[in-house]
This record gives structure tokens, C-alpha cells and sequence, in this order.
């Protein structure tokens, strides 16, 4: 996300962002590294659902996930999206693409010096990936939204999902 902040701050200025994870995963570093370019960083530590089923969504602009959808099963997922929607008019997901060279990279981390845990997380989070349009199959409400899902490099899928406003059906 600092990556993405540091392209878009000269055009941006000023933003919020919510970096959610159930772990402390920002570094101290990292939110100077925010501040440095004038946008603001709250970390919130807890779980998506719990955070995303708050009373008041507050209204953001954009959502970003990256390697965050495949951890859930359909249904779980269909409940992620379905309330992200509320909170937003527009998401954009990074995954790992379940294709056969994805799964064959997987299997050959080990030569890159990953250890035991990657290993298994590489393969794991491959097949728990996806590829064709699952994630907009999930997606809720889909005539008020342009979906696009595409595969991305060459172990990347991506989705956005953007509101058009037109009323339901
Ligand atoms: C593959 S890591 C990706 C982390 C980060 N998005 C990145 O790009 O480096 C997946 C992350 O999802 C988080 N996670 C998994 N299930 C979660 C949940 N239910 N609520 C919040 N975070 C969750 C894990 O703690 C983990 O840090």
C-alpha cells in the first residue's frame, strides 16, 4: 500500500488510510514512511468481519485486498464481498492465480531459498486461488457494478469491482 501511496501522492494529497489485518503487521517505519508523504495511516488490528459489520461504515473511497480473499471459503467470501459493497464504490483485489504454472512455481520455492512454512503456504494459497470470473460470481447486487476479473503477469488474478450507480433490476 506504501508502494501505491508514494505513486499516487502527488496527485493525491491528504488521504486516510485503514490498514486492516487480525495481526499488527505495520511497522512503526512504515506509517513514518506514510507520513512522509502527507497521507494518514490508522492501523486497526482485528478481524475483517468484525470490523466490516460495524454499525456505521464508514464511507471509503476505494478498498484494496492483496493476497486476502483466497483464505476464505465461498460462502465466507460471497459474506466478505456482500459487505464490503456497503462500505464502498470501489474494490480491488490482487490473488494468486490458480493456473497450472502458478502451481508449478509453487512447488519450486524451495529454490529460491523459502523455508519449510513458505513452502506449504506457496502451493496452499495457490490452489485456494482463483481464475475465470469466481470472484464476480460472488459479487452481490451485480447489475449496479462493472466487474472486471483478469489474470495478471503471470501468477497474479485480478478483480475490481466498481458501483455504476444504475438501480437494481
Ligand atoms: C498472505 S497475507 C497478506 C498480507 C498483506 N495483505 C500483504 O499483502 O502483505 C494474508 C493476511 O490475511 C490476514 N487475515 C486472514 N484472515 C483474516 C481475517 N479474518 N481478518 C483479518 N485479517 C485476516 C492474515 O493475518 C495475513 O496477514
Amino acid at each position: 500500500m506504501l508502494r501505491v501511496a508514494r505513486r499516487l501522492a502527488s496527485r493525491w494529497q491528504g488521504l486516510t488510510v485503514i490498514l486492516l489485518d487480525r495481526h499488527k503487521i505495520v511497522s512503526a517505519e512504515t506509517q513514518r514512511d506514510f507520513d512522509a508523504i502527507g497521507w494518514r495511516v490508522e492501523t486497526v488490528a482485528a478481524d475483517v468481519f468484525e470490523f466490516l459489520q460495524q454499525d456505521n461504515p464508514t464511507d471509503v473511497d476505494v478498498i484494496t485486498t492483496n493476497l486476502f480473499l483466497h483464505h476464505f471459503p465461498q460462502a465466507e467470501l460471497a459474506r466478505l464481498l456482500a459487505l464490503a459493497a456497503q462500505w464502498t464504490d470501489v474494490l480491488a483485489a490482487c490473488e494468486p492465480s490458480r493456473a497450472p504454472l502458478a502451481l508449478a512455481a509453487s512447488q519450486m520455492v524451495w529454490a529460491i531459498g523459502c523455508n519449510d512454512v513458505s513452502r506449504h503456504d506457496a502451493v496452499v494459497s495457490v490452489r485456494a486461488g482463483f481464475n475465470g470470473d469466481e470472484i464476480s460470481a460472488l459479487w452481490p447486487k451485480q447489475n449496479e457494478w462493472e466487474l472486471h476479473e483478469w489474470p495478471a503477469m503471470l501468477f497474479t488474478h485480478c478483480f475490481v469491482a466498481r458501483r455504476t450507480g444504475r438501480t437494481p433490476q
